[in-house]
């Protein structure tokens, strides 16, 4: 056998795992099990998940998990969470009590514009480039009316393209820089559909295309929740102390890169958990988020906070371009569920609730790390997955979480707990 393969898309399940445990798998049986055990029986539902993705073997499993109680807009929502981090979900219920019995969240969407882009290079002069573009330009959208008539009907469509001379950065490097509005759908497809055809009617000598694609860079597709509170209702010993070192927390995280990421990370595990949930495309929003956070020239806390009439007031703004309609938010049997316990949101009402979740797990994080510090909470979540790794039973479990009650819990002190409740010493 080979650890090279020729055909393996056109190869049936179980030849891929044949093939696979023949060649990497330790145990051949065990692995093979193992996969087997994480395919659905239902076998239509098995088959939706294997065209989602080419090479299905099996289906990889993260918790979902629900944080109840969040008031946004004067709304109450229970926000599904997918997510493999212990403690983001407890924060994320913890968050929404204590904001909950403050007046909730508020939440806006600032603007939902998004961008793509041709790229193409072209040598010849300046004004002759800008008189075909102004000549062809209502022709590029005409070019386009197929795919967008459906998204005119619904509000949507091409909002503007531009020329953008980029031949400062890059010898002959132009760019027809378009502006779309794609309702309730994340709208990928349709801009790069929209792209393609701009690009193909755009075509004349001495023009080259290198590529048309969307940008997940959305700076036009903003997003801002925020929370506020009177000073001594933040903390109850000593708020003045507790709401200063919050507000020096997020100032940290505004000037230093190396909090600033961290700081960010926080935020992205509330807002991942919430986009994997519904289906929507985390790579893209993390990435637009990150960007976001640096349009400045410098990587910057994505959250911010400041004390305004006697009030502490906390709030994010990002980007973030979803869908409540298209791609996987109706076809994942789970998605479709988030979007039911969402109430069914439009893409706006979602951009809301997704930036809510990032603010809530920040603020989480900078209470704890201004407070007891993170490990206190993070360790209390992560005993079970230590008690896993060590399989512990049922019992053990029960006995050392009642031992571990209040107590800092670490790797060794539970090795060394669950080692004297198997030996007796
Ligand atoms: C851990 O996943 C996230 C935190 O490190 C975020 C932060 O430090 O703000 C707790």
């Amino acid at each position: 056998m080979s650890k090279m393969v020729k055909g393996f898309s056109r190869f049936t399940k179980e030849e891929k795992i044949s093939w696979l445990a023949d060649n990497f798998f330790q145990d051949k049986e065990k692995g093979k099990a193992t996969l087997h055990q994480y395919l659905n029986d239902d076998k239509d539902l098995q088959q939706l998940h294997d065209e989602f993705i080419e090479n299905t073997i099996s289906n990889f499993y993260v918790p979902y998990a629900i944080a109840p109680n969040f008031i946004i807009n004067g709304k109450p929502y229970a926000i599904p969470m997918a997510i493999e981090e212990s403690s983001v979900v407890a924060a994320a219920s913890l968050t929404a009590k204590f904001w909950g019995e403050r007046g909730g969240f508020k939440a806006e969407v600032l603007s939902t514009v998004k961008i793509g882009q041709v790229h193409f290079t072209y040598s010849g002069s300046k004004d002759v480039l800008e008189r075909y573009f102004s000549s062809v330009k209502e022709e590029l959208i005409r070019s386009t009316d197929e795919i967008t008539a459906n998204m005119r009907k619904r509000g949507g469509g091409i909002l503007d393209i531009e020329l953008r001379d980029r031949t400062q950065d890059l010898p002959d490097y132009y760019q027809l820089h378009v502006r779309f509005e794609t309702g309730d759908s994340m709208g990928a497809n349709f801009i790069n559909s929209c792209l393609e055809a701009i690009a193909h009617a755009f075509k004349k000598e001495g023009i080259f295309i290198v590529m048309s694609i969307l940008s997940n860079y959305v700076p036009e597709c903003l997003v801002k929740a925020e929370v506020s509170c009177k000073i001594e209702s933040f903390f109850p010993e000593d708020p003045e102390l507790y709401v200063r070192k919050f507000i020096q927390a997020v100032e940290i995280a505004e000037v230093e890169p190396f909090r600033a990421v961290t700081h960010n990370k926080g935020i992205m595990n509330g807002i991942d958990a919430v986009i994997l949930a519904t289906g929507n495309d985390f790579r893209a929003v993390a990435a637009g988020a990150h960007a976001y956070a640096s349009k400045d020239g410098r990587y910057r806390s994505l959250t911010h906070a400041k004390i305004e009439g006697g009030y502490f007031k906390f709030w994010i703004e990002l980007p973030l371009s979803l869908g409540t309609v298209g791609g996987l938010t109706r076809l994942h049997p789970l998605a479709k569920l988030s979007m039911e316990i969402l109430q069914n949101p439009t893409a706006k009402e979602l951009m809301q609730i997704v930036a809510v979740a990032g603010l809530a797990q920040n603020f989480a994080a900078l209470r704890a790390l201004t407070t007891t510090g993170i490990q206190q909470g993070h360790m209390k979540m992560h005993l079970m997955n230590i008690l896993n790794q060590m399989e512990a039973n049922l019992h053990e479990k029960e006995l050392i979480c009642e031992e571990f009650k209040g107590k800092t819990v670490s790797h060794s002190a539970v090795a060394e707990s669950l080692h004297k409740l198997r030996t007796g010493h």
